[in-house]
Parts: structure tokens; C-alpha cells; sequence
């Protein structure tokens, strides 16, 4: 017996329904707020993922040379791809841009709860505007899909940071530019070691000042209000003041469009990925368990860096589907979907011709109809019919088809009719409005 693959998963239909519910609430909350759908291919040359995407995700690609000798990967994110697919239609793109997929992803890592090797995401990015009001409005997004599937904020929590703010304290305690990268990674790996760990790790790019500057890193973390932020940024001279204002510009569009109950300050939140530029953010399940259930911030370099001239501003997000299933799980929020057919055809070898026409004329009407699919004694096939869930059951015998009739029996209440065949759709539709056929007909 072959199993899948270690981080891999098979869907059978229910977990496929379930899957399939999630879906229908990203592309309904996505077209709510004027996303469009597009798609991407899995397979790409591994150079757009090298450098792009930083050293963690280029670590974990499953990647080999196809046929043509060319290096291939599976791609691990969206971000790479879509920059690309934007950056060679900038010119033709009405802007802003708003875009949003929903597709697989690969990465090798250690299977364990809420992570595997290969998942879905939900990808939204907005491109050509730089203003906080397309942050705000991805964030609103990402919120209101969170909430269309029932989490409230008792349930999730969106912890806010910026990448700016992180920037302009490093260079107030006198870090060099070249240095400022290597740092982020270290702050945004810190949550997962110890202190001297991350002390080690800072002397290592810094050395002799790797205590002291996880110190000042851990008082900047504490901030988890607005006003303390503010106040921070004061006094990080003009650039923190006008970055002051953009916080609280984002603050006040995040409330206008009523999400603020989720929104947390948490500048822990570094985002691993190496093309963030701006305000960053990550959602987690509100108790703060688990792994991130969604991640995103601005990118404002990513195209010029891949397209080399072209310069477009673009902020985004994904939402992937492992965490967030065990999180809907958890809370009772995943529908289990009884998946039956609405009639089961019942018929005589002889009839089974104008069944299967039958079959396929109220198919095209619309219902769902099941039938047996090679020849069986009528006993079985009421025991079938029974089994399918089916609430009618179509009866054609040697009689019914003579009187080019067919009868409807309603599996539960027992009553039947027997109808015109010609009239039988008119028929099962009215019943559909009335609820059925009682059980003394
Ligand atoms: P990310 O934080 O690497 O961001 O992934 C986003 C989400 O995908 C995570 O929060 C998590 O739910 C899910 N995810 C990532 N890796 C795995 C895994 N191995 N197994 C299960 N789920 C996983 C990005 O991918 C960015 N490209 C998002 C983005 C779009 N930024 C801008 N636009």
C-alpha cells in the first residue's frame, strides 16, 4: 500500500466540501471588496524565488532540473510570481491593482500540527498605491474573511507592526545600514529562542553589543499602544514624526472600517520574508496558540527589484488553510456537509433506455440523480435507492412505461404519485415547493 508523501495531504469528499466552504468565503468576501480572481503557474524557474523570497522559504524549496536541464521549484509563496506577472503588464494595468488567488503551495519543512509541505493560500495583494488606505484595506479584508467564516475577536487577533519603525530605532542607536537586515531576522527569529541565543546571534553581527542592543530591542517591543508608539517615534527626529502620522492615519482607517477590536500593536512581528518594506502583520488565533494563520505587510521594492525599471508600490497578504481549518475545527465553525443526491432512479432492464433518459433530462433541470449503473433486481435497487440518502426515489416499470408515465415516491414519508413523463419536472419542482408527498398518497 503506498501512503502520501510526509507533509502531504489527500482530500476525500467531506474534507474537500469543507475546503470547498473555506473557498467560497475567500472569493465571496474578495469580490465584496472589488478583488479579481487570477492564477499563476505552480512550476517556475527556482531563480525567481532565490533572493526574492529570503533565506528560510529558499531553504525549504523542492526544486530539480526538468527535462530542458533547466532549475525548476515548486513555488513555496505567490509574492515572487505575481510581482512578475504584474511587472510585464504594468504598463496595460488600470491601477490600483487588486488582485487575489487561491492555489497551492510547497514548502520542505518538518510536518507538524498546522504545518506541512504542501498547502493552500489565500493571496490578495493590492499594487500601485502607496498610501496607508491600500494597507487598511487589505487588512479590512483579511478580517472580514475572518469573520464571514465566524471567528470573532474572542476567537482571532491580527498583530500589527512595521518594518519602518524597526528600521528608524536601529539607525537611533547607531546600527549601519548594511547591518539593519541581519538584525530584523534575528528580532523576527527571537520569539522561538532563548535570550542568550539571541544575544549570541546579535554579537555575531554586531560584536561586543549584542546584550545591550537586545535590551533596547525588548523595551521597543513591549509597545503595545498607540500613544507610547507615538511617542516613541518623536523622538526618532522628522522621519518618526511623519511616520507617527502614518500610524495613526492606518489606526483611524482600520477603525472606519471596523475592524479595530482585532487589531493589535505587537512589534515582535518582523515577517520572515526578506522584500517587506512597511507595515507588516500576522493573524493568530486570539488565545495566541498555534502557528500564524495569515501573513502579509508592504513591499514596495519587490517589482523595480525584479523588473529593474519599474517602479510600483504593493502591499499584500495570505491566508493559509492548515491553521485555519484546525482553528474553524476547534471553535465548531466548519459545517459537516451530508452530500446526497436529490432523486435515485429505480428501473427494469427492459426500461432502462428511457431511465437513462429520464436521468439525464432532470439532470439538466438541475437535480442531483443517481442511478444503478448496471442491471439489478428491483429489490436491490429500492435498498440502494434507500442507502443514497436520496429524498425521491423515480420508479419506472414495464406498466409506467406503456403509459409513458413514471412514479415519485418520496423516501420519507412513503407516499407516491404516478405523473406523465412529460410532466415530471413541472411535477418534481412543485413538490420541491411544497415539500414533499404526503404519506397517504
Ligand atoms: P507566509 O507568512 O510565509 O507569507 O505564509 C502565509 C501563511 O501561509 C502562513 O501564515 C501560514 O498560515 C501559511 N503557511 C506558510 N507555510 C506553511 C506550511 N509549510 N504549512 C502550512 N501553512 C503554511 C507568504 O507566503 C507571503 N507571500 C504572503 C504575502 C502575500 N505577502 C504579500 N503578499
Amino acid at each position: 500500500m503506498f501512503e502520501t508523501l510526509p507533509g502531504f495531504r489527500d482530500f476525500p469528499p467531506e474534507a474537500c466540501a469543507q475546503r470547498n466552504h473555506i473557498f467560497r468565503v475567500f472569493r465571496n468576501v474578495a469580490r465584496a471588496f472589488d478583488f479579481r480572481e487570477y492564477d499563476a503557474p505552480i512550476l517556475e524557474p527556482l531563480d525567481l524565488f532565490i533572493e526574492k523570497s529570503g533565506p528560510e522559504i529558499v531553504s525549504q524549496l523542492f526544486h530539480f532540473q526538468d527535462k530542458g536541464e533547466r532549475a525548476v521549484a515548486l513555488r513555496p509563496e505567490l509574492t515572487p510570481t505575481l510581482a512578475r506577472m504584474v511587472a510585464n503588464r504594468a504598463n496595460s494595468l488600470p491601477k490600483p491593482i487588486k488582485w487575489y488567488n487561491i492555489g497551492e503551495h510547497f514548502r520542505y519543512e518538518r510536518p507538524q500540527k498546522g504545518r506541512g509541505r504542501s498547502f493552500y493560500q489565500f493571496n490578495a495583494d493590492l499594487l500601485g498605491e502607496d498610501s496607508v488606505g491600500a494597507d487598511a484595506e487589505l487588512i479590512a479584508l483579511l478580517c472580514g474573511i475572518m469573520e464571514t467564516l465566524g471567528l470573532g475577536q474572542n476567537q482571532f487577533a491580527l498583530r500589527l507592526s512595521d518594518r519602518q519603525t524597526w528600521l528608524l530605532f536601529l539607525e537611533s542607536i547607531g546600527i549601519a545600514e548594511g547591518e539593519r537586515s541581519a538584525i530584523l531576522e534575528v528580532i523576527d527569529k527571537s520569539e522561538r529562542r532563548k535570550p542568550e541565543q539571541n544575544s549570541e546571534a546579535l554579537d555575531k553581527i554586531i560584536p561586543g553589543r549584542g546584550n545591550e542592543i537586545l535590551s533596547q530591542v525588548d523595551e521597543l517591543k513591549q509597545i503595545n499602544q498607540l500613544d507610547s508608539l507615538l511617542i516613541k517615534l518623536s523622538s526618532f527626529g522628522q522621519t518618526g514624526q511623519t511616520r507617527a502620522n502614518d500610524w495613526r492615519a492606518l489606526m483611524d482607517h482600520l477603525e472606519a472600517h471596523q475592524v479595530s477590536p482585532f487589531i493589535k500593536i505587537d512589534l515582535s512581528i518582523v515577517r520572515g520574508l526578506a522584500y517587506y518594506t512597511g507595515f507588516v502583520y500576522e493573524a493568530f488565533e486570539a488565545s495566541g496558540e498555534g502557528r500564524a494563520l495569515a501573513g502579509g505587510g508592504r513591499y514596495d521594492h519587490l517589482i523595480k527589484k525584479l523588473s529593474g525599471n519599474i517602479d510600483l508600490p504593493a502591499a499584500g497578504f495570505a491566508i493559509g488553510d492548515m491553521t485555519l481549518t484546525d482553528c474553524l475545527e476547534k471553535n465548531g465553525l466548519l459545517p459537516s456537509y451530508v452530500m446526497v443526491p436529490d432523486i435515485f432512479l429505480i428501473c427494469g432492464s427492459e426500461q432502462s433506455k428511457t431511465g437513462i433518459s429520464i436521468v439525464a433530462n432532470t439532470r439538466k433541470a438541475g437535480f442531483s440523480v443517481s442511478h444503478p449503473l448496471k442491471e439489478s433486481s428491483f429489490g436491490k435497487q429500492f435498498k440502494e435507492a434507500g442507502k443514497s440518502g436520496a429524498r425521491y426515489a423515480l420508479i419506472l416499470g414495464e406498466e409506467e412505461e406503456l403509459k409513458k408515465k413514471v412514479k415519485i415516491k418520496d423516501l420519507k414519508s412513503s407516499g407516491e404519485i404516478a405523473v406523465d413523463q412529460s410532466h415530471l419536472i413541472q411535477q418534481l419542482e412543485k413538490l420541491d415547493e411544497e415539500g414533499g408527498i404526503d404519506s397517504s398518497s
